[in-house]
C-alpha cells in the first residue's frame, strides 16, 4: 500500500507508489514518490517539493513508451488534466489546445467530430497529448509535428512557462527538442493547427486496400481514421491484452548508398524516404524478422508474432528480461546487416 497525502487541491502525492498499471508493458515497478497534478499551474510548486530534489524526475504520460528495467530513482510526476478546447476558429482551420494529460486517441476522435482533419492517420496511438510532441509520434505517412501550432512547456532552466512554435520544437523522426533535453522541458499543453478541408494521405501501404475492403469509394478524414484503426487492430498487439510499448526499435536512417548496397545483398529489404535527400529509412521489422525473432518467446519475454518490431510481456516478464532480449535482437541485426538499431521507448533504470 502506498501512502497518499493530499497536499493541495492541485496535486496528490503518494510515497512508494506502484507503477504496474501505469506502463503498458505491465511491468512491476515502484516510484519512491508519485505526484498526480490536477492543474498544470501547480507544476512549479510540485517541482520545488523536497521529495523531487534528490534525483531526476520522470514525467509519466500513459506509460506507453517506456520500459522499466528498474525502479525510477527519483519522483514520478503525472498529469491528470485532460481539457481539450478549440482555441481559435479560422475559415480554413482551427487551433485546438489539449492539456498534457488528455488521451491522444480520444483527442483524435474529438477533432474529427469537430469537422477538423489532419490527425486521421494517427488514430489509435496509445499515449497522451503531452507525450505526442516529445517523440513526434508518427504512423501511416504522417507525423504529429506537421500539425503542431505550438507546444507549451515549463522550462526548468529559467523557471518559466514557454510557448514554443513548430520550428522551435525541432521535430525529426521520433525526435524533438523535448526528447533531446529531457531534464529541461516539461510539456504542459499541445496546440494543433488542423485544416477543415482534409488533404488525405492515402499512399502508405495498406490504407487504400483497407478503404476498399470497407467499401469506401470517396474517403473522408473519418473513414481514413477507421481504416487506420482496423489496420492497427490487426497488425499490432493490444496492450490491454498483452503488455507492449508499440515499436520497440526505431527504423534506422542510413545514407542512400549504404541502403542500396544492403538491397543488393538482401533482396526485398523495405526502405522508405529518410529525413534528407541523401538518406533512407530501413525497415527494422523486416531485418528482425529475417534474423528469426518474430514470435520468439523465452519465459514471458517475447517478440510479437503479429509484428516483429514489438516486444511483448506475456505475463510476468521483468524489464531486465525484456531489455536483455532487445539487446540480443539488436546484436543479431548488427551481425547480419551491419546496422545498429536503437530502442524507441525510454529505458528507465538501465542504459541501452
Ligand atoms: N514488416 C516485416 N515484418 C513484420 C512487420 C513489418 O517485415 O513483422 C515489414 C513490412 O513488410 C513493411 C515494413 O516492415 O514493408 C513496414 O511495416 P509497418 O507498416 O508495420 O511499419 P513499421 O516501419 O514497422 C512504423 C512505425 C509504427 C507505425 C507504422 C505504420 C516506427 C518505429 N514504427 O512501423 O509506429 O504504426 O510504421 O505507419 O517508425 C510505434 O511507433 O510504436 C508504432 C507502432
Amino acid at each position: 500500500m502506498s501512502n497518499a497525502s493530499q497536499l493541495s487541491d492541485a496535486y496528490l502525492l503518494r510515497e512508494d507508489a506502484p507503477l504496474d498499471d501505469r506502463n503498458t508493458f505491465g511491468i512491476a515497478a515502484r516510484a519512491p514518490c508519485l505526484v498526480e497534478i490536477a492543474d498544470t499551474a501547480a507544476l512549479p510548486e510540485v517541482l520545488a517539493l523536497p521529495q523531487l530534489q534528490d534525483a531526476p524526475v520522470l514525467i509519466l504520460g500513459a506509460g506507453s513508451n517506456l520500459l522499466f528495467a528498474g525502479n525510477p530513482e527519483g519522483a514520478v510526476v503525472s498529469f491528470d488534466c485532460r481539457r481539450v478546447i478549440v482555441l481559435h476558429e479560422h475559415d480554413d482551420h482551427a487551433v485546438v489546445r489539449a492539456d498534457a494529460g488528455a488521451q491522444w486517441h480520444a483527442l483524435v476522435l474529438w477533432t474529427l467530430q469537430q469537422g477538423l482533419s489532419g490527425l486521421e492517420n494517427l488514430a489509435l496511438i496509445p499515449g497522451t497529448a503531452g507525450a505526442a510532441p516529445i517523440q513526434n509520434i508518427g504512423a501511416y505517412g504522417c507525423e504529429v509535428g506537421e500539425y503542431v501550432h505550438a507546444v507549451e512547456a515549463f522550462d526548468r532552466t529559467s523557471g518559466e512557462l514557454r510557448r514554443l512554435d513548430r520550428a522551435a520544437c525541432a521535430f525529426a523522426y521520433r525526435d524533438s527538442l523535448f526528447k533531446r533535453e529531457p531534464d529541461r522541458y516539461v510539456v504542459t499543453a499541445l496546440e494543433l493547427s488542423l485544416p477543415r478541408v482534409p488533404a488525405l494521405r492515402l499512399d502508405y501501404a495498406g490504407i487504400r486496400e483497407e478503404l476498399s475492403v470497407m467499401d469506401v469509394a470517396t474517403p473522408d478524414a473519418r473513414s481514413v481514421a477507421q481504416a487506420v484503426i482496423r489496420i492497427r487492430q490487426r497488425k499490432l498487439p493490444d496492450p490491454a491484452v498483452v503488455g507492449n510499448a508499440g515499436s520497440f526499435f526505431k527504423n534506422p536512417i542510413v545514407p542512400t548508398a549504404l541502403a542500396e548496397d544492403l538491397l543488393q545483398q538482401h533482396a526485398g529489404l523495405p526502405m522508405f524516404r529518410g529525413d534528407a535527400v541523401d538518406n533512407r529509412k530501413l525497415s527494422a521489422a523486416w531485418m528482425i524478422e529475417a534474423c528469426g525473432w518474430k514470435g520468439f518467446r523465452e519465459g514471458d519475454a517475447g517478440v510479437s508474432a503479429q509484428h516483429a518490431l514489438v516486444l511483448v510481456n506475456h505475463g510476468s516478464a521483468t524489464g531486465v528480461q525484456l531489455l536483455s532480449l532487445a539487446r540480443r535482437i539488436a546484436e543479431s541485426v548488427r551481425a547480419r546487416f551491419g546496422i545498429a538499431i536503437e530502442p524507441e521507448p525510454k529505458v528507465i533504470g538501465a542504459r541501452w
